[in-house]
């Protein structure tokens, strides 16, 4: 049995997963939690060999593993190529973990236009459309899960990550009206938002990072939210906090705080 099949014990779990981001530290993670005999997962990522590092994980858990390579820059690509996979496997649950976290390059007082464009392509625009077209076919089928990862990043203007900060912000957003308009149709979305998590792109952002949960707590505490039904999960509590704390401060001193949060050389 799955670690989320032991936690929600009552709840049938989902039997047909996509994963995108699985070559990453949390993609893998949340593959991992729901990895069981019975199990199909379907891993999308980019670097082959880290996806297959993490399939064999699966596998070894005893899941059926599939993976497809892919770059979400194509979003036409990907529809197709979600299309396809979903026609095969019928999924009843997708992890949209895939995504970027650049930050103004050092030097840089303002970001870059190109940074602005790729991470609206593969942070917002390309999880988006995906989510969308998922729950479209989970309609049919009477019911699933769509998860979107954002980030506690985007609830705050930060100047230094503009680009990072607006592409989860838009994401949240657009979370929240599918979500609305999916529930009658019985397909819930999450959109978690974690703050720093232990991983290889994590640890490349620089500066200190309050909160630090390593991957697997991440997906673990992901997967609950989840299969809870959660609607807009932020982890740990603290960052849910400072959500309101920023709405409530007055714009200059709010800027002036944001200002000051870039990282060393940013
Ligand atoms: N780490 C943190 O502190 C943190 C905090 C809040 C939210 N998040 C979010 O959590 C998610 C996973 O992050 P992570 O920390 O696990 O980072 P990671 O280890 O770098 O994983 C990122 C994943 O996204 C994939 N990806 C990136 N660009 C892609 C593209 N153009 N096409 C296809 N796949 C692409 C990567 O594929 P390849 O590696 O194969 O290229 C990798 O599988 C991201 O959405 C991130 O924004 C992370």
């Amino acid at each position: 049995m799955s670690k989320i099949g032991r936690t929600f014990p009552g709840i049938s779990g989902p039997k047909r997963i996509l994963v995108t981001g699985a070559s990453g530290g949390l993609g893998s993670a949340l593959a991992r939690v729901h990895a069981a005999p019975g199990v199909s997962l379907c891993l999308w990522g980019r670097d082959r060999a880290r996806l297959d590092a993490a399939a064999d994980q699966c596998r070894a858990l005893g899941s059926a593993v599939e993976v497809r390579s892919l770059d979400l820059a194509d979003g036409e690509a990907a529809l197709d190529a979600l299309r396809a996979e979903d026609a095969d496997m019928r999924f009843d649950m997708a992890y949209l973990v895939a995504g970027r976290g650049d930050t103004r390059a050092p030097g840089q007082r303002i970001e870059s236009a190109g940074l602005a464009l790729r991470l609206g392509q593969v942070n917002f625009s390309v999880p988006a459309a995906m989510a969308s077209e998922l729950v479209q076919h989970m309609a049919e089928r009477g019911g699933g899960r769509v998860v979107l990862i954002g980030s506690a990043a985007g609830q705050h203007a930060l100047p230094f990550a503009a680009a990072y900060a607006a592409s989860k912000a838009g994401l949240a957003r657009y979370a929240q009206a599918l979500r609305i308009a999916a529930a009658p149709l019985g397909v819930s979305v999450t959109l978690a938002a974690p703050g720093f998590i232990d991983t290889p792109a994590g640890r490349a952002v620089p500066g200190p990072k309050p909160l630090l949960l390593g991957a697997d707590e991440a997906a673990r505490r992901i997967a609950r939210a989840a299969m809870a039904g959660k609607g807009h999960f932020v982890t740990p509590w603290p960052f849910a906090a400072l959500r309101v704390i920023d709405r409530m401060l007055p714009t200059g001193l709010r800027a002036r705080l944001l200002r000051g949060l870039a990282p060393p050389g940013g």
